[in-house]
């Protein structure tokens, strides 16, 4: 392996830039970030995982109209005050928690050039230690949080990781496909990596969910690759190029994985993770019950 790696995951990028236009007209004044499941905006579900991964700075990646993610994130201290005053102490609480949750730095991308892209505009913020990348779409509901499980798979191997599931083969050509060899129970050593493929063209039915554990190698590939799939630079394909030099690690993680980009995907995360909520639970059935009767 031509470079050392570090054992410390410290810092996580977090790619906010996109128009989320598959939630239209929800998105159209509201970054897709901040819709809720249940009461919670998403990014924070997120945000929540790299910080109980031991994650201590979340560099940002946003663009215009994404203001509002950075002032969730920010301390509102009349609020507090107000809360406080009407003697609301437990969710002033809630809301101070949110503002000191973790160090959030935000790097712009001024045109939407692809994941990949996006990506690289975190180079100067991360410097030269291994990082996440953790995608807003993806939720992961799981005892370890997936993060944690990669970082784990990082300090066995000291190579870069990336979380794995199996898909069905109607849904190949909608994720970044890998194939390798088998490791042990979870883990695989990547012999290929492919965007998006067409079912014909892929090397198996192992998909990326957007959790990454990188090396910082992989800043020199994302500045020499060419626009990919969609036009757009793919983190796959530098992916696959820093695979070539020091290897990458596949991990089939622990939990169930939401989609929230896409309708169903976003419900179904309501309504899994409003009946994981004790006070929710209960009334949320016997209504689901009514529904369906
Ligand atoms: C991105 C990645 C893809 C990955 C997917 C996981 O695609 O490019 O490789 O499988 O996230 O959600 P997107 O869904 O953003 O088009």
């Amino acid at each position: 392996m031509s470079q050392p790696v570090k054992n410390v995951v410290r810092k996580a990028v977090i790619p906010a830039a996109g128009l989320g236009t598959r939630f239209l007209p929800a998105t159209k004044a509201v970054p897709k970030e901040m819709l809720p499941i249940v009461d919670v905006p998403t990014i924070q579900h997120i945000i929540l995982e790299a910080v109980q991964s031991g994650i201590e700075t979340i560099v940002l990646v946003t663009a215009r109209g994404k203001e509002s993610i950075l002032d969730h994130f920010d301390q509102h201290s009349d609020l507090e005050k107000k809360l406080l005053s009407e003697g609301k102490t437990e969710l002033a609480e809630k809301l101070r928690t949110v503002s000191q949750m973790v160090e959030i730095v935000a790097v712009r991308q001024g045109a939407p050039r692809g994941l990949g892209h996006a990506v690289l505009c975190a180079k100067r913020m991360i410097g030269d230690e291994p990082f996440m990348v953790l995608l807003g779409d993806d939720l992961v509901d799981s005892e370890i949080p997936c993060s944690k499980q990669l970082i784990e798979v990082y300090n066995k191997y000291q190579k870069s990781v990336v979380a794995l599931m199996p898909v069905p083969d109607s849904d190949v050509p909608k994720f970044g496909i890998v194939s390798g060899d088998k490791l042990d129970d979870r883990n695989i050593e990547i012999t290929a990596m492919v965007e998006k493929p067409k079912l014909t063209e892929a090397p198996s039915n192992l998909a990326i969910v957007g959790r990454y554990l990188l090396t910082p190698k992989i800043f020199d590939y994302l500045e020499k690759t060419d626009p990919g799939k969609g036009g757009e630079i793919q983190l796959t394909d530098a992916m696959n190029m820093l695979r070539k030099e020091q290897g990458f690690i596949g991990h089939q993680f622990q939990g169930l994985r939401y989609d929230a980009g896409d309708t169903l995907g976003f419900v179904k995360a309501n309504v899994a993770y409003a009946l994981k909520r004790p006070e929710l639970r209960e009334p949320l059935l016997e209504y689901l019950k009514t529904l369906v009767k």
